[in-house]
């Protein structure tokens, strides 16, 4: 079965062709970083105009790059939410007028499910497949979530941040720093080798599988401003490295705690595999502290699939479509759709 797909959920423009919901023919990604750095974040009003631009040639590179035509796509995927609604509203749309004119089934799919499935499409082969259950975290720029998978379209959802994501507080600490945006990329870079002095605290929201990442980003901003690095970091190689210690303990911090319950977590229920997705997993720390750390088979996927994509989507839907599930053209976007 060969799907196209489309993700405009926030700032990427995405389309892709992929088959049998485990093979890439192409994953065609129009990254709007550039023009929202300077604002120091995503403007939603941007982004949606930006997506309107980009969204016919993005669609139309995924089909040549696949080296397939239309009589080869056999559904058409977009993600429905949670994200931004202007921004949304034009892959929808855009999915819809395709599938309607081409006369293909077509799908929403929700972006956190999405992020799950880049697992689908390299790692999970019949050889390495730990099988069900399977502990998912989602850590994204909106997200943290703890999911419990328990097959395919069977998820619960057992923790999630009671504040920041922890992309968000990424973005927010590098903002902090002076290290411009986006921020998980920013502060991986600055922390790269660093053998930091500095500690920040940790907030093990005991007892639950929830998450809290304003505490440690209120640490930081203490912490710059005692060293005289907030509100303008002073420039010099004695405050640049004592920002990169600062990024390290950061990054430290919040690796930690993201570990640590995600293994307390697959403990507790006793699940066959510990799978990751959404833009965080990206974190190089990260990926290399949940593999050492873990006993059980780990799905990380790799750094390009982990960010925002349509191949996730296209690959979601495949399991979807399936079962026979379609959805009519009347369908919404939903900007504060949850998972589980
Ligand atoms: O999944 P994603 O691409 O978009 C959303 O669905 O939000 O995630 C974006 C988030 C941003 O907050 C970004 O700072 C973070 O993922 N991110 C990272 C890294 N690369 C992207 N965070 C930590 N380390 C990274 N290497
Ligand atoms: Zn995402």
């Amino acid at each position: 079965m060969i799907i196209l797909g489309i993700e405009t959920s926030c700032d990427e423009t995405a389309a892709a062709v992929v088959e049998d919901g485990t093979t890439v023919l192409s994953n065609v990604v129009a990254s709007q970083v550039d023009i929202h750095a300077r604002y120091g974040g995503v403007v939603p009003e941007v982004a949606s105009r930006q997506h309107v631009l980009t969204i016919i040639p993005v669609v139309t590179q995924s089909l040549m790059q696949a080296g397939v035509t239309w009589s080869d796509i056999e559904g058409v995927a977009v993600t429905m939410g949670p994200g931004l609604a202007g921004s949304l509203l034009i892959g929808v749309n855009t999915a819809k007028a395709l599938a309607f004119s081409r006369s293909l089934p077509f799908l929403g799919i929700n972006h956190l499910e999405g992020h799950i499935y880049a697992g689908w499409l390299t790692q999970i082969n019949p050889e390495s497949n730990p099988g069900f259950p399977l502990l998912c975290l989602v850590a994204s720029g909106g997200h943290t979530d703890l999911i419990l998978m328990e097959g395919h379209g069977r998820f619960t959802l057992l923790g999630r941040t009671r504040d920041d994501a922890a992309g968000e507080a990424f973005d927010k600490a590098a903002r902090l720093l002076g290290l411009g945006y986006p921020g998980g990329p920013a502060i991986q870079r600055a922390a790269e080798g660093v053998v930091s002095k500095q500690r920040l605290p940790r907030a093990w929201m005991r007892g639950t599988l929830d998450f809290s990442f304003s505490g440690v980003k209120t640490a930081l901003l203490h912490r710059a401003e005692e060293h005289g690095l907030y509100p303008s970091p002073a420039q010099g190689p004695f405050q640049e490295k004592l920002i990169q210690e600062m990024a390290a303990a950061f990054q430290e911090s919040l690796v930690d705690v993201l570990v640590t319950k995600t293994l307390a977590a697959a403990e507790q229920y006793r699940v066959k595999g510990v799978l990751l997705g959404g833009g965080v997993i990206a974190n190089l720390r990260l990926r290399e502290r949940i593999i050492k750390d873990s006993s059980l088979p780990v799905i990380v996927p790799p750094v390009n699939l982990c960010t925002d994509n349509a191949a996730m989507i296209a690959s979601c839907s495949t399991f979807h479509f399936i079962k026979g599930e379609r959805h009519t053209f009347d369908l919404d976007v939903l900007p504060s759709l949850q998972l589980g």
